[in-house]
């Protein structure tokens, strides 16, 4: 007779309880949660994860309440997901709520779980990736799940500018629960499933009589588009990850790492004749600044964030000879490029992130100014407006720009200007600097000549004419060395790549903003 050992009983324990914990809220749920066209905690960690590198912690966590029936109602490992595995070869953190249990919702437990998660993340210094689908605080549970989600928003905080931190929006996100993504580096979306709102549908009704759906008013396509709150609107769960899994390979592991350099395959020396067509003639006619930005960095493969909120300002994570860099430039095809209250804030909180996380900066300017406008003085365009003057003059990763077209008054200062401590400024031959555009300028300072002229047009088009030669170009800026060089466009990717080179080991103590720049 073979006699069973102690060990082996054990071990088939270990995995029937294993087995019955990845079951999650068990088989009806989960068929439930596929119809609703959403994978399960564990499918979306398998997509997020290299193959077989997840290692889970708490599998054998479980709530401790029992009002309302809970007692009744324990799965293993409660509500959520938890533990670590390698994106790309590279330790990662995730916590994946579990709809399947109690509606995803935050128990106490729940709540440490994550915690722990967050923490393990932070003191190894590496990103935390939060999968959420959740009905939000357990309600059973009363003020035990509030202070959970206390909790994680402390963590959220104190681990911003140390560790990045992605929000993945899978499923519900509702009330305060909202707040834990908001202070994450960047949220993901997945349309019609992932929803974002501080009160529902419901509650609106019943207080303003407005009637909205539920995917109109925190949809993907609404947080992406009109709230900027999303940063990416994604169509499918698979997709989703895919990028979560992209955009981490830009990223350093922390703050006082830098981004992974990969080899790269395009010739950091190559010339691009096709950079001297995309601007067109006509100073005032519109072009694609993504299209001179893929045929700068390396491969052309750009990662937009925030591409549909603020379309006219364009940021997102390139890399040049293999480095990372943040990519800040105006979109002249969108109100013409110009700033306004939403640009401000998407183009500051990106460079902020790029300065905590030791990613350079790329910016190409062609920026005609502030968007005038009653609504936008209202809406405080002077407090937005200054945080990206803020973003920028504290920014100590290496600055370069290129100036492609215009910088015209203000945000000519602001666009990491060398006032701002810009480290190396280019222009190209067509760039026009000056306090605004030729037509506003003469109306101005000639508006007695031209009003007591015989044909004040005629003399109009000659001023305008004689200050656009006179003051309308890059050379006066050169010649006081606020651009270091004037370039030839085709050798943008190799000028900018050599500054990075010299750049590399770039430390900034308190610069003083006139070092670098010649005065008479
Ligand atoms: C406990 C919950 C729950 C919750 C859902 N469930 N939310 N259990 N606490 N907060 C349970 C449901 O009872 C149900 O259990 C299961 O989860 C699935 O929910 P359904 O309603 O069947 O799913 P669906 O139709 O897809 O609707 C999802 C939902 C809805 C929109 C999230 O469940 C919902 O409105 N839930 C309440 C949301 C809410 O008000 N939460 C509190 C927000 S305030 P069974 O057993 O039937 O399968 C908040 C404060 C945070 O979170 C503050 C932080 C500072």
């Amino acid at each position: 007779m073979v006699v069973r050992r102690r060990v082996d009983d054990a071990l088939d324990d270990l995995k029937s309880r294993r087995e019955e914990g990845r079951s999650g809220g068990g088989t009806r749920r989960i068929e439930a949660q596929h119809r609703r066209g959403k994978l399960t905690a564990r499918e979306r960690i398998d997509l997020l994860f290299d193959q077989g590198s997840f290692e889970e912690l708490d599998p054998f966590a479980l709530h401790r309440a029992t009002e309302f029936g809970l007692a009744d109602q324990r799965t293993l490992g409660d509500a959520v997901v938890t533990g670590y595995g390698k994106v790309n070869g590279r330790l990662t953190f995730v916590y994946s709520q579990d709809f399947t249990v109690l509606g995803g919702s935050l128990s106490e437990v729940v709540g440490k779980k994550i915690c722990k998660a967050m923490d393990l993340a932070a003191n190894s210094g590496a990103p935390m990736v939060g999968l959420i689908d959740s009905g939000g605080a357990r309600i059973q549970e009363g003020v035990l799940s509030l202070a959970g989600y206390a909790d994680i928003f402390l963590r959220n905080v104190r681990s911003s500018g140390v560790i990045p931190q992605i929000s993945v929006i899978l499923g519900p996100a509702a009330g305060g629960a909202t707040y834990s993504p908001a202070l994450t580096d960047f949220i993901f979306m997945v349309k019609g499933t992932g929803q974002m709102y501080i009160t529902g549908p419901d509650v609106i009704k019943a207080v303003t009589g407005e009637v909205v759906t539920h995917e109109q008013l925190g949809g993907a396509d609404s947080h992406a588009s009109r709230s900027g709150v999303a940063h990416y609107s994604l169509d499918s769960e698979e997709t989703c990850l895919g990028e979560v899994r992209r955009l981490l390979g830009f990223l350093p592991q922390n703050n006082m790492e830098d981004p992974p350099r990969y080899d790269a395959f395009d010739d950091p020396t190559r010339s691009d004749d096709e950079l001297l067509y995309i601007i067109p003639d006509n100073a005032n006619a519109h072009y694609d600044m993504t299209q001179i930005i893929g045929h700068v960095v390396d491969d052309g493969d750009f990662m937009q964030v925030h591409e549909a909120f603020a379309r006219n300002v364009i940021v997102g994570f390139a890399r040049m000879d293999g480095r990372s860099v943040g990519v800040v430039a105006q979109q002249p095809s969108h109100l013409a490029g110009v700033l306004d209250i939403n640009a401000s804030d998407k183009a500051a909180r990106f460079v902020r992130f790029c300065d905590a996380f030791n990613i350079p900066l790329v910016t190409f300017i062609d920026v005609p100014g502030f968007l005038p406008g009653a609504d936008q003085e209202y809406g405080g365009i002077i407090r937005h407006g200054a945080k990206l003057i803020y973003a920028y003059a504290e920014a100590s990763v290496p600055k370069i720009s290129v100036l492609t077209r215009k910088a015209y008054g203000g945000a000519y200062i602001v666009m990491s200007s060398k006032g701002l401590l810009g480290d190396i400024n280019y222009a190209w031959p067509t760039a026009e600097i000056a306090v605004m555009g030729p037509e506003g300028a003469v109306n101005i300072i000639y508006r007695d000549e031209i009003s007591s002229a015989d044909d004040p047009d005629a003399i109009r088009n000659q001023l305008v004419q004689d200050y656009a030669d006179r003051l309308v170009n890059p050379y006066i800026a050169a010649s006081h060395g606020l651009i270091d060089d004037v370039i030839d466009p085709a050798d943008t990717r190799s000028k900018i790549i050599s500054a990075l080179e010299m750049l590399e080991n770039k430390r900034e103590e308190l610069r003083n903003a006139s070092m670098g720049v010649f005065h008479s």
